[in-house]
């Protein structure tokens, strides 16, 4: 194995054969875990001639083409993928794209709550995910029973959940949020109508304190990704760089919320860049987005914050990266793995993102 791309269950994987680096995929049962160089048995694997970055984008390009399909890319992908976007985003205006766009197929190069979120606002688009084990630790972290449960507990409160969230979790919820309109959606509601709020206690301990709210029952899940940055590392950086503006997204615990310069969604901090006269960005997300930094913002620097494990200089969500050139193109030609929703959850669930995408 000379690479691997995705976990278990199934793994993207890249091997020699006869001098040729192939790429394949395959379902490993009893492999948990596995590192570039180790040797393993598997019952079938199935290989994809390796191709070129370049013929794997002009096939897809062409396939886009031939049946109308539009790929959404999110900011966390791999470079390669989000150059094979037809729209690039963060999850909220991914979401209102996915419901205003006049296209058959939807691809969603991004995680499967992301996915699931375009099917309930176009249930008669077919909206295709190229990995759908692809998931997302808040979303996770926040089990529809579970909320039910709270939700009987407090059964006067009403309900934000983060877009992160499963389709089961949304249908339980009166309005969801992203990081761009959490501050947005909670001051809609009555400062005295108390709130559960899922499944960030990150974003919704930030949006407590900027409210002054203490009737929010917060749910206890975080980002794994976001939660991994060092504060220690990060204000050693900082030293480094004394003008660097540092930027954070609201899922990063409060310590390192505390010393930022700007806090917000991926689009939010993106912007941020672009309109400040600062010229070196510490950048506390995940590091795919350096990518549109880069490509908006060529003179400005952006270096990727430090994480606690200090092995990489960066963090990156395993399952964004999961996403590649060669999982598009198959799903692209098979029209498959296609997310599908059933029609009462997807009803009560498209409900609470369409009370969301109105608050302006
Ligand atoms: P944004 O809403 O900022 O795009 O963030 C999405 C996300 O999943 C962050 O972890």
């Amino acid at each position: 194995v000379e690479k691997l791309a995705l976990s278990h269950p199934e793994i993207a994987f890249q091997l020699s054969i006869d001098g040729k680096t192939k790429t394949g995929i395959t379902t490993m049962k009893t492999v948990l875990e596995l590192d570039a160089g180790d040797i393993c048995e598997c019952d079938e694997i199935e290989i994809t001639e390796n191709m070129t970055n370049i013929e794997l984008k002009e096939r897809i390009n062409k396939l886009k083409k031939e049946k109308g399909a539009v790929i959404f890319a999110h900011y966390y992908t791999r470079d390669d993928v989000q150059e094979v976007a037809d729209f690039l985003g963060d999850s909220l205006a991914l979401s209102i794209k996915a419901r205003d766009i006049d296209a058959p197929i939807i691809l969603f190069a991004g995680v499967n709550f992301m996915a699931e979120t375009a099917k309930v606002l176009s249930p008669n688009k077919k909206v295709l995910i190229p990995v759908p084990q692809a998931g997302c630790s808040l979303a996770e972290s926040c089990a529809a029973e579970d909320l039910a449960k709270l939700k009987e507990k407090y059964p006067n409160h009403k309900v934000v959940s983060y877009v992160n969230t499963s389709v089961g979790v949304k249908a339980l919820t009166d309005i969801c949020c992203t990081s761009t309109n959490a501050l947005k959606v909670v001051e809609s509601i009555p400062a005295d109508q108390p709130l559960i709020f899922a499944p960030d206690r990150n974003l919704g301990s930030y949006i407590k304190k900027i409210t002054g709210r203490d009737n929010m029952v917060i749910w206890d899940g975080a980002c794994t990704i976001h939660e991994e940055f060092s504060l220690e590392k990060i204000l050693k950086l900082k030293e480094e760089y004394p003008l660097a503006k540092v930027v954070v997204h609201p899922e990063c615990k409060a310590s390192i919320v505390e010393i930022a310069d700007y806090v917000g969604s991926t689009a939010g901090i993106l912007d941020y860049c672009g309109q400040s006269q600062a010229q070196e960005f510490i950048v506390v997300t995940e590091s795919g987005i350096i990518v549109e930094m880069q490509k908006r913002y060529p003179d400005k620097k952006f270096i990727a914050a430090p994480t606690h494990s200090g092995e990489k200089p960066c963090n990156e969500c395993h399952y964004m990266k999961m996403i590649t050139l060669e999982n598009i193109l198959s799903c692209l030609e098979n029209e498959t793995p296609e997310v599908y929703v059933q029609e009462p959850v997807r009803k009560a669930a498209e409900q609470s993102i369409l009370n969301m995408v109105a608050i302006k």
